[in-house]
């Protein structure tokens, strides 16, 4: 699909979404800015700017996960400023930080917050792909915009014929509600108490799921410890194939092994994080929520 925007830009792909600002640059037309990147013998960051980017519009796309390129977005962002953008838009496919979006106990950081705050520092508008929490986007200090995944995923799974959705926690039940809708079958949830950051509980409950070819759908997947039980639960139900897909793919460790030694189908996640397992792109919706802005 392509796009047309008003304003010609330019777009800077950042080192972890190399292939998702070429595939917007592509899709709206618009060049990628030369750019060098490096790294010290320390591992510090280092970004140069090549093009006269004086009263031009940029795009920066980075994904801020893990660390290290946060620290890589606010240098680009720096660079970008400098050299005299007149508006500088981010687009944060992955939001890193941002299930800490409270203080859960006193004393703790809001890290949403704080990571917020400094990206807005250098931005006129932000964009981000499917938010854990949607008020999140408050903690920036300019206009933050979201953009859901859900049906880019939903085009994939119709042609994997999936008669059934399942959330695996009711967290995700609206995204599942969704997703069922665009396929057009049945969804459902799971009960999921998390006991830790690594030990997830799933509550057997009794699904219509024998005989079907199940997807379960998430915003994430971490140490999949979440999918690799809900898909175990699903098995034991005699689901015929479960495929697990989320927007931001993690995939922490020896996640996708353990998924794989859960019976699971296939692994599908988009390219908010590029892996192996990103077989959609979030390109179109991001281009559809820049047309709405621009
Ligand atoms: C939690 O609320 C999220 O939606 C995901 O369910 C969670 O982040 C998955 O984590 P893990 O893969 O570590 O179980």
């Amino acid at each position: 699909m392509e796009y047309l925007l008003c304003h010609p830009m330019y777009i800077l792909g950042g080192t972890s979404t190399k292939n998702l600002a070429g595939n917007l640059a592509n899709r709206l037309r618009q060049p990628l800015l030369r750019t060098i990147y490096k790294r010290f013998p320390d591992d510090e960051f280092y970004v140069r700017i090549l093009d006269n980017i004086t009263g031009k519009d940029v795009l920066i796309v980075q994904t801020a996960y893990p660390d290290q390129k946060i620290v890589e977005l606010l240098l680009m962002q720096d660079a970008i400023y400098d050299a005299g953008a007149k508006k500088i838009t981010v687009i944060l496919p992955y939001f890193g930080y941002s299930r800490q979006d409270k203080k859960f106990e006193e004393g703790e950081a809001i890290s949403a917050r704080a990571i917020a705050q400094h990206i807005s520092l250098h931005a006129d508008h932000v964009i981000t792909v499917d938010p854990h929490k949607e008020h999140i986007l408050k903690f920036f200090t300019v206009p933050a915009y979201s953009c859901s995944a859900v049906s880019t995923i939903a085009r994939y799974l119709i042609e994997k014929n999936i008669d059934f959705v399942l959330a695996p926690d009711e967290g995700a039940k609206e995204r599942a509600k969704e997703t069922a809708e665009l396929i057009n079958c049945e969804y459902d949830y799971l009960e999921k108490t998390r006991i830790n950051g690594t030990t997830v509980k799933i509550t057997p409950k009794k699904l219509d799921a024998r005989g079907k070819n199940v997807a379960i759908i998430d915003d994430i997947i971490s140490t999949g410890n979440t999918m690799a039980n809900s898909i175990k639960e699903l098995k034991k139900q005699g689901a015929k194939t479960v495929l697990v897909a989320c927007t931001h793919g993690l995939f922490i460790g020896d996640s996708s092994e353990k998924l794989l030694a859960a019976d699971c189908d296939e692994i599908i996640s988009t390219d908010t994080i590029e892996t192996d397992f990103s077989k959609v792109s979030v390109a179109d919706c991001i281009a559809a929520t820049l047309l709405k802005i621009d």
